[in-house]
Parts: structure tokens; C-alpha cells; sequence
């Protein structure tokens, strides 16, 4: 049995004697002690069951463990306002792509901490390496603000083949300026070529975190 289900259980034990003390009209400031440090374990205990029944999870304390987080997909319409706003500046922002070499389209937008949006779209050269992804043109914009913190991220992109996440290098930069449970909205753009694009109700929406996308990111 692991450390902390024991802790728990020592706990549950030490609760059931002081119940029986307070019968005895004893004190019950203890019984307060004892019941939100058995709160907190409980917590810590629901925090780290595992989303799929059956499925082992670790219980090191070395690993992040944002249980509470899950991806999934939905449709544009039913997403909340948070998300439909990013994705529109993200698929506006895609209108700006400089992709002369790949011809492949992206948008971005993050919502700092404090509410602003930045966007950002892809920016090739003919060199290959000096170009920069949609997704960290529009971090770069935010940072070089003084934004340090990105509460949300969209990316939209037109792949036929299904949703277009982010490469691994703008994972680890998002997991610098994001924390583990920030949701990362992705959608495909829609094919039509309108001047003003916008996405149908029933596009779908992946949600994923940035836990999702880099689980095991480095840290120093
Ligand atoms: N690209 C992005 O902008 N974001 C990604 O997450 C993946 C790839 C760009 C880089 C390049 O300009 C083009 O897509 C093709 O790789």
C-alpha cells in the first residue's frame, strides 16, 4: 500500500479516537486539526486517481500529475467564449502566413494572464531555419510585451488529414510561459478561401493542455 493511502488510513484511525474522546464532551479543536488534514489527504488521494478506471498511475511525487485534466473534442458552437475568440484570431492571423516554401498555413493566438491576445502566423525563409512557427510568433510578441504568463492558446491550420498540433519545439516553449493545465484550443481552418474566414458550427475543436502535448518537458 503506498505512503500516502497509509497516511490516510493512520488518519481515518487517529479521527475515530478523537470522535470518541469529543462523545466523552472533550475538546473538539483537534477533531478540526485532524478533519482538514484528512481533507487534504483525501484530495491528494482524488487528485492522483487515475481519469480511465484500471489504469495504473504513479504516485511519485517527481511527476506532474494535473489528473484533473482531460482532452478532448467538441464543436465550435457548444466551445465557451474563450476558446471561439481565440480560434477566430487564430484563423485571422493565419490570413498573414508567409509561406512562400511549404505553402502550409498557420495561425495563432495566446490570451496572457492579464486578458490581452496576441497573434501570430508562420514567417518561412528561404534559409529554412531562420523561420518561426505561428505559435511562437505570437508567444514572442506577448514576452517581448512583458507578458511572462499564457492562460489559453489557439492554432488553426488546414491539413486534410485531420488537426495540426504543435511541433515539439513550440511545446517546450509553451511549457515555459504556461502552466501544465493551460487548454490549447486546435481546430482545422475552413477550406473556403472567403476574404473574412470563419468556422462552422459544427467544426471541430480539439482541447487539448499543455500537459497533454509535452507530458515529460524538460526542466531545469
Ligand atoms: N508550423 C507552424 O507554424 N506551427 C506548427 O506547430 C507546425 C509547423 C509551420 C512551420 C512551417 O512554416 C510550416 O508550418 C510547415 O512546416
Amino acid at each position: 500500500m503506498s505512503q500516502k493511502r497509509k497516511e490516510l488510513k493512520k488518519c481515518m484511525k487517529r479521527l475515530d479516537a478523537l470522535q470518541k474522546e469529543l462523545a466523552k464532551q472533550k475538546t473538539c479543536r483537534k477533531l478540526k486539526l485532524y478533519m482538514d488534514q484528512l481533507r487534504e489527504l483525501q484530495r491528494e488521494v482524488d487528485r492522483r486517481q487515475p481519469c480511465r478506471t484500471g489504469f495504473p498511475v504513479s504516485e511519485s511525487v517527481m511527476l506532474p500529475h494535473p489528473i484533473k485534466l482531460c482532452e478532448y473534442t467538441i464543436c465550435f458552437s457548444q466551445l465557451d467564449n474563450c476558446g471561439r475568440e481565440l480560434l477566430e484570431d487564430a484563423l485571422n492571423a493565419r490570413c498573414f502566413a508567409y509561406a512562400p516554401y511549404s505553402n502550409f498555413k498557420v495561425g495563432a493566438a495566446f490570451r496572457s494572464k492579464g486578458g490581452k491576445v496576441f497573434t501570430g502566423c508562420n514567417v518561412e525563409n528561404a534559409a529554412l531555419t531562420p523561420g518561426c512557427c505561428a505559435e511562437r510568433t505570437a508567444m514572442l510578441k506577448g514576452i517581448s510585451e512583458g507578458c511572462r504568463a499564457f492562460s489559453a492558446g489557439a492554432v488553426v491550420a488546414y491539413h486534410p488529414a485531420g488537426f495540426t498540433t504543435p511541433c515539439g519545439v513550440c511545446r517546450q516553449f509553451m511549457n515555459e510561459f504556461a502552466k501544465l493545465d493551460v487548454p490549447i484550443y486546435i481546430a482545422q481552418a475552413p477550406e473556403s478561401s472567403a476574404p473574412v474566414p470563419v468556422f462552422e458550427d459544427d467544426a471541430e475543436v480539439l482541447v487539448t493542455s499543455v500537459y497533454h502535448l509535452l507530458p515529460h518537458a524538460f526542466t531545469v
